[in-house]
């Protein structure tokens, strides 16, 4: 059945772009072989990622993921079964959000309120959806260079 997973959690420590992008690249491989797509947005030393794949592989996924030491507090905010992926693209597109320019910053804001990292969510699970669809329009999206070939 062909599920997909957002959740939220907080980095043990500020990420860099740099860190963000070995992150991106050490789960590439994975979903690329148990087809999972997604995608994973940083800010302000918080993650929210989005899952998609068949509904074992992302319990087995999440399973270790709740495992890493390098985040903590993790919140699932939609584990549903879909019909069709929605961000069927990319085994993981990835984006630093606390790269983003001012007018970006104030596009997407809308989406943060109150708080300027991914905790808001858990009060408003739809914010979430709708910043992650706003994305994929702007395709504000990067995806490591193998990936985007593939
Ligand atoms: C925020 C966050 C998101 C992650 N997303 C994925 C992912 O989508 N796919 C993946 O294989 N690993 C992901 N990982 C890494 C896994 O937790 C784990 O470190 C990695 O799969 C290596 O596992 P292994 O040591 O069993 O090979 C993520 C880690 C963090 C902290």
């Amino acid at each position: 059945m062909l599920s997909n997973l957002i959740y939220i959690s907080q980095a043990v420590y500020p990420f860099s772009n740099e860190e963000l992008v070995n992150l991106a690249r050490q789960s590439q491989q994975h979903n690329t072989d148990k087809d999972i797509t997604g995608m994973l947005l940083y800010k302000n030393q918080s993650f929210m990622q989005l899952l998609e794949g068949q509904e074992a592989d992302i319990l087995e996924l999440m399973a270790k993921i709740k495992k890493d030491q390098r985040h903590t507090r993790i919140r699932v905010l939609f584990f549903e079964s879909v019909k069709n992926r929605s961000m069927p693209y990319w085994s993981m597109g990835f984006y630093y959000m606390d790269d983003l320019d001012d007018a970006d910053i104030k596009r997407y804001e809308q989406y943060l309120q109150p708080t300027a990292d991914f905790s808001g969510f858990e009060e408003e699970p739809g914010n979430a959806i709708s910043l992650l669809k706003q994305f994929a329009t702007d395709i504000h999206v990067q995806a490591i260079q193998e990936d985007a070939m593939s």
